[in-house]
Parts: C-alpha cells; structure tokens; sequence
C-alpha cells in the first residue's frame, strides 16, 4: 500500500519523537536538555547502564553511541514493538489524531485472508485445549503431570490435545462456519492425495500453539505420545500466516520477560521453553523444527545484543552450535554477538532443571561462553600441532574464519582474541587472565602425541601400569556394553593406547558401531583380534572389574567408560604438556612453563578426584600427579639466568 505524497513528513511533524520513545526508557535527566529537545537514555536494544542513546526531538531523529541504532519515530516503533512499518504507520498516525488513507483492494484482501487463518488457527487452539480435559485426553494428561507440567504451565502456554480421530477438528470447526479451505490454508487439516474430504493433521498428539510476536496463533506444533510415531514432533505446514524461518517460539512473551540484564535464552525445542519458562527464565525462545536461520538470527539480535544459545549437551547439539557460528560469522555487529551454553552430555534443559532445577541451569548460562572461544575449540579441540606445518594450518583455517566477519571492528576484536588463544596453547608466556572460567568444554584438551620424551619425562612406572588397567578395563567394558559404542565414537576415534593389542581391540570396536550383543561382538572381535582379546580377558582384574563383570549395571558401565576417557584425555594432555616444556628448555623457558604445567597437573587432579576409582579401577590415582608436582616444585626446567 502506497501512502500519499507528504503524509510521512506531515505524521513526522505532528509526533514527539521523545514522547515515543519515553514510553520505553527511563531519560537520563542530568545528562538531558529538555528545553531543546534533546534527550539521552540508556539504549533499549541494546544492555547497558550508561545512557548513549540520543533523541534530537527538533530532527526527529535518534542515534545510540553504543549500538549505532538510528532512525524516526517509525522505525524506533518498528524495532522496539517489533510492527511492520505499516503497523508503525498506523499506530502513529491514530495518536496523532491522522486518519489513514484507505488500503489498496489487493493488500486489504491478503491482510483479511491472513486474519480469517488466525482465527481458524485461534479456534483450534481452543478446541484442542477443551479436549486435554475430556476422558479421552486422561493419558496425554498423565504424559504431561509425568513431565511435570502444572496445570498453570499449561495454561500460560495454551498446551492442548489432539484427540485421536482422523476428522474431529475439521467437524467441529466446519460446523462452526469455517471453510475446509480455510482449514486447509491455515495448515490444520490436510487433503487426501485422492481429492476426499480434509483430515486432521494432529491426531493422538500433545498440541503447542505458536504465536506470532504480537501473539496472533500461526500455527501449531504437535509432540507424539506413542514412542513409535512417526514424527515425535510434528509442525505446521508452511502457510501464507506461517513462515518457520521468520518466526521463534514463544517470542512475544519472551520479548515481554526480556530487561532488567535478563538474558536472551535460544533452546532447541517446545519442551525446552517451556521449563526454561517455568524455572524462572521467561525470555526464551526456539526455533520451529528446522535449523536456525539468518532471519531468526536478526529477529533474536533485535531482542538481545547477545543472546545466549543452549544447546543440547550431544553430538547433534555441537554439531548446531558449530553450524550456528558459520551463519553468525558474517552477520556480526558491534552489539550483536551470540554466547553459547552447552549442557551436561546427554542432557537438554528440560531434563536439568527436571534432575537439578534452576540452579544447575543457571550455572551453565553463567558458563556460556562468547562465540570467539568456540571458533577457537571447534579449530582446535583433539588436534595436536607439534609441527610447525600444523600451526600454519591452524593458522591459515583461523584466518579464514576472521575473514568471513564483515564488520572491520569485530573482525580485529576477533583477531586478538585468537592471538591471544594462540599464544596461550603455543607461546611461553602467560597470559594473566583466564579464559573462559568454570567451562570444561572451553579448556583446549590436546590428545597426546608420541613422543619418546613424553613416557621418559612423565611416565612413572606405577603410573604406567595403572593406565595400562585403565584402558584395558575400558576396552573390556566397551565390549562388554557393545551398546555404548555409538556413544563414545569421537573418544574412541582420538584416544590414543599405549599398551600392546590395545589399538588393534579400539579399531575393531569402532568397526563395530551400531552391534549391541556382548557375545556377537567378542565373536567378531575374536575374528581379526583374538590374541589381543585373550589376553584382555586373562587379566584377573579386568574380569572382576566392577563394570566388566557379566551381571554390570549398565549406569555404571557408561559412567565407568566416560570417566576412563576422560582421565586418559586428561593424564595425556598433561604429558603432552610436559613435552612441550621439555622441548621448551632448549629455547626459552619462563614462569610460562610453570603455570602450563600447574595448570595440566591441576586437570589430572581434578580428573583422579573422580569416581571410577570407587568402583575399583585403580588405588594409586594421585601418583601420576604426585610425579608431575615434584617435576613443578624442582623447576628443573628454569634455564639459570647469569
Ligand atoms: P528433540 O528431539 O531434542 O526433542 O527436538 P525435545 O525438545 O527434547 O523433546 P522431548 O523432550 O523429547 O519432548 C528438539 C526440537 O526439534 C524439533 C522440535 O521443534 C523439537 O522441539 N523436532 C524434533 C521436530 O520438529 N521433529 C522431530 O521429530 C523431532
Ligand atoms: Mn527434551
């Protein structure tokens, strides 16, 4: 719709910008000058205490220092409450009292289609909420107390229940008056590919209405109860009201919560908002069933400078965050960043507030890290670069990584970031302040790498044959746990075994992902490995090791493996670190090598604190950092300085 020639300038004349923008920041009275018009506040789109935002009333124009934020009235009512400019228009031109030229015959009619969807949309929300209380809805009830979802949790997010009939929806509403294709445009109902009448597209399923910002329902995501559904959650079609890219669950309240230094929380799922929602972090919001876009990210930024993105502690919640960094890179802003939590493994946010409630949640978004340090652990985590070739590799992949930031600014910001990561994993010296507090995942773990120096300089002998049991009793319950396999695939692939027939067993294994029978994997293994396989279960104390035992808990079993990978990585990357300080002697050593290996020898500690040696794996588990501290406390490494 085209407005008329002046009628932007005429609305521009008759509004007060200040008096616009006063209904959304608190003026900074010391720092204004009312009489002339000007005005400073701390920035609404963006976290802030000091008040860089600006309003020229006599211009008509604002400008925030901080963000860079700019425009007119329109455009701050387009940012703040998120309206189209139309909608701005309107809203504007009602308080000052213009009356809005008629709409175009063509926009007018689409805008109606979309209203009449919305409230077919609206209606079936209705209907599916009605439903979870009929007789027929007792299980989805259940499912949902079993969830622990008060009844006012539902309430707040409108959850409904699709009984499961292939027409109720489409009778009830049709009998309101609603056309089948209204019903079918608005993504309800589907039509047979035989031309019949429209069936429901959410039958036996657990019904979440989604909103638009303004709170108008679009659509409808529906998550299955019986486990062998097809789809465990099932959304919308794309409609004309519906464009999954565009928009993000639970984004009006969301956008409500949002202020007062909350932060801007990203989850994967329904579920995901909703005990986020109800542990007390009301500003959060999901992306509908696909992947995160660009739009969305813009949509997110609009609400947040830095919104931190929670990602399911698994492979599939790295592997999105990883995707989630190659679409930010170009798009970064100075003050639009993202920072990113990851979760325990095997853990989305629902299931920790649900084992440890909010307090755990809110220790991993006070972990969350700025996206820098994933760049930097994506390019560099189980990778060694002992050669100088390596480090110009790393070098050269970091680089182009920077190069795809568009913004000069943060682009250098990033690059001393990275100098600084570098120097921290490459250079002697150290740097006085730590990186990335009380987040495991952002330590740099380096698998080890062989090297004569390494099993002379740091591998007692007791400590030697400790993790020779170690790893036997892994392998052993791996194969006795065949199932654990599919989960370990990354460790299994890096770790590196040091006892002889060790890595022949941990290849064999990897072959054998997918296989969940004890007797069927050793029968395999024994194929190709059987040597190594006998002599594995010779061992008296690998066979009555806790987890390896016949009748082994499988908790314990998968407990036991994670925390053997995780001594293993730990114990290694500490001798890798001593070898670098070995071959740092022969250059230039300084208190760096010091804080290096204090650092490594304080990861082990951590590590044999744990408790697989309760479940029997071992008795001297500090003898390995015993070794490393006396190597510290001698600093027969300090080259004497004359
Ligand atoms: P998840 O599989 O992580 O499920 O999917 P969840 O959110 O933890 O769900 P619960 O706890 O098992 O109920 C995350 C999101 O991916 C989309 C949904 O939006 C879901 O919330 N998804 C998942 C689908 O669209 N279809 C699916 O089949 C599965
Ligand atoms: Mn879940």
């Amino acid at each position: 719709m085209s407005l008329p020639p002046g009628f932007l300038d005429e609305l521009r004349t008759r509004i007060t910008l200040s008096a616009v923008v006063g209904r959304k920041v608190t003026w900074d009275l010391r720092k204004s000058n009312q009489g002339k018009g000007d005005f400073w506040a701390p920035c609404p789109f963006h976290q802030e205490r000091n008040a860089s935002f600006h309003v020229d009333d006599r211009k008509g124009f604002y400008y925030c220092f901080g963000c860079h934020a700019k425009g007119d009235a329109v455009t701050f009512l387009k940012e703040a409450d998120k309206l189209s400019f139309l909608e701005a228009v309107e809203t504007l031109a009602r308080e000052a009292g213009m009356a809005m030229p008629a709409r175009d015959p063509e926009a007018a009619q689409k805008a109606d289609r979309r209203s009449l969807l919305a409230e077919a949309v609206e209606e079936a929300v209705k209907y599916y909420r009605l439903h979870l209380r009929t007789g027929a809805a007792a299980a989805a009830r259940d499912y949902l107390a079993r969830r622990r979802l008060s009844p006012e949790g539902q309430d707040r997010f409108d959850i409904g229940y699709a009984p499961d009939a292939r027409q109720g929806l489409f009778q009830a509403l049709t009998a309101k008056g609603i056309a089948a294709d209204v019903l079918v445009d608005a993504g309800l109902c589907a039509r047979p590919d035989d031309g019949g009448a429209p069936y429901d597209r959410f039958r036996g399923r657990i019904i979440f209405p989604i909103r638009d910002a303004r709170g108008r329902a679009i659509s409808l995501g529906g998550r299955a109860m019986d486990p062998n559904a097809r789809a465990k959650y099932l959304n919308g079609p794309e409609t004309e009201l519906f464009d999954k890219g565009r928009n993000l669950y639970n984004i009006g309240p969301a956008r409500e919560a949002l202020g007062k230094g909350r932060p801007l929380i990203v989850a994967e799922g329904y579920m995901d908002v909703i005990a986020l929602s109800e542990a007390g972090f009301p500003a959060t919001v999901a992306p509908l069933g696909t992947a995160i876009t660009a739009d969305q990210l813009h949509l997110i930024w609009r609400l947040h400078a830095e919104p931190i993105i929670a990602l399911d502690g698994d492979k599939a919640g790295t592997a999105a965050a990883l995707r989630v960094i190659d679409l930010a890179l170009p798009l970064l802003q100075a003050g639009q960043g993202l920072r990113f939590a990851v979760l325990p493994a095997g853990m989305d946010p629902d299931d920790l507030i649900r084992a440890q409630g909010a307090p755990a949640m809110q220790k991993v978004l006070d972990a969350a890290q700025p996206m820098v340090a994933l760049l930097w652990a994506r390019e560099t985590e189980g990778r060694v670069f002992d050669s100088p070739e390596r480090k110009a590799m790393l070098d050269k992949t970091l680089r182009a990584a920077l190069m795809r930031i568009q913004d000069p600014s943060i682009r250098s910001h990033y690059g001393e970031e990275i100098k600084r990561l570098r120097w921290e994993l490459f250079g002697t010296r150290p740097t006085r302040r730590p990186f990335v507090r009380g987040a495991p995942r952002a330590q740099v773990t380096l698998p080890p790498a062989a090297s004569t120096r390494i099993s002379t300089l740091a591998m007692p002998g007791e400590a030697a044959v400790e993790e020779r049991l170690l790893e036997a009793v892994l392998l052993a319950t791996l194969i006795r746990h065949p199932g654990l396999i599919s989960r370990f695939v990354a460790e299994l692939e890096s770790v590196d075994l040091l006892a002889p027939g060790h890595d022949g067993l941990r290849l064999a294994l990897l072959r054998l992902s997918g296989e969940d029978d004890p007797a069927q994997t050793e029968a395999r293994i024994a194929a190709t490995e059987a040597a190594a396989l006998e002599t594995l279960f010779a061992q008296s104390h690998v066979r009555s090791a806790p987890p390896v035992r016949p009748d082994a808990d499988p908790e314990l079993a998968l407990m036991c493996v994670a925390e053997a990978f995780a001594k293993l990585d730990a114990r290694r990357g500490a001798r890798r670190e001593i070898a670098d300080a070995a071959e740092d002697l022969t250059g230039l050593a300084d208190e760096g090598v010091t804080w290096r290996l204090s650092r490594a020898a304080a990861a082990m500690q951590r590590t044999a604190r744990s408790q697989i040696d309760d479940a029997g794996m071992g008795e001297d588990r500090a003898a390995l950092s015993r070794g490393l501290q006396s190597l510290i406390d001698s600093e027969v490494w300090v080259k004497k300085k004359h």
